[in-house]
């Protein structure tokens, strides 16, 4: 596996590659589980070429946030990557990325600000730090398809929406959730979870699990009822500090009062110092 720690050493190589070649490619902060391997091998099956990406972005995390602790333990990515036979690692610094500072922003309006991005979580500068992250990488991988995992289903709607918006010629391909035995969707903000933490974490999925079954069996019952209902159920479990538990329209993001076809049921919960979210779409 090639691996390239700046964009212009990366491009040499990538300027190599025959036209002819489709190039899937895969971006992550790194600390790879098993749900990055899965987007990882999908891509080896559907190109010629497969690139991954590990980029812990300073750009996306707030002042308050954890960038410093977020884990980044590369030899070992390196080794499950390799095991995978990915063609190329593309591992920049900050510094190749980022420079001094990037002047110009990717803004994706108003999806950038519903959910995670409200002001009172992580804000709309979360979201427009991953569209122009994303958008330079784009630009310096130019693959024909790139593979995100639907745990981040806001962040794929960000995406989608600036690749169509900009004409940027990359199919987006969404990817399921990949979940523990339990239920837990994968993270790598799972390894900062304490024992006690582990135990309680799949109660978020369970509960979504459960305003699934209450929006079929009761179709009279409004989504507001429904979504107290499963926040009354997590506020049961102190150590929950649920920051929304909503169901929104998975194209606009805007929250929903009435069921309209399919929604999204989207929950971001804090249990101790981790920040998890998660999401059921329900079709
Ligand atoms: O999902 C992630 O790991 C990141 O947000 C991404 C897409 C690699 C951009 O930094």
């Amino acid at each position: 596996m090639n691996l390239f720690s700046s964009p212009q050493h990366f491009l040499t190589w990538r300027r190599s590659l025959s036209n002819k070649k489709s190039v899937g490619f895969v971006p992550t902060m790194g600390a790879l589980h098993e749900g990055h391997l899965s987007l990882v091998r999908q891509s080896i099956q559907e190109n010629d070429v497969t690139i991954v990406s590990i980029f812990v972005n300073p750009i996306q995390f707030g002042p308050k946030e954890d960038l410093k602790r977020y884990p980044r333990p590369l030899q070992k990515d390196r080794r499950l990557l390799a095991g995978l036979k990915v063609d190329g690692l593309f591992a920049p610094s900050v510094k190749s990325m980022i420079g001094q500072e990037i002047l110009t922003k990717v803004s994706v309006h108003p999806l950038n600000e519903f959910l995670c991005g409200a002001p009172q979580f992580r804000g709309h500068s979360h979201f427009d730090g991953v569209a122009t992250i994303v958008a330079k990488l784009f630009n310096i991988v130019s693959p024909q398809r790139a593979y995100f995992g639907l745990k981040d289903f806001q962040q794929v709607r960000v995406i989608e929406q600036m690749v169509k918006d900009l004409n940027i010629p990359v199919e987006i391909v969404r990817c399921p959730i990949v979940r523990e035995r339990d239920g837990l969707a994968m993270s790598s903000r799972n390894q900062y979870l304490s024992p006690r933490e582990r135990t309680l974490a799949p109660y978020i999925y369970r509960s979504l699990q459960s305003g699934r079954k209450l929006l079929r069996s009761h179709p009279n019952m409004s989504l507001k009822a429904i979504s107290s209902q499963i926040k009354n159920q997590l506020k049961k479990i102190p150590e929950f500090k649920i920051e929304y538990i909503e169901f929104v329209d998975p194209q606009s993001l805007e929250g929903l009062r009435q069921k309209k076809g399919a929604v999204l049921l989207a929950a971001a919960v804090r249990l101790g110092t981790t920040r998890l979210i998660d999401n059921l779409l329900i079709k």
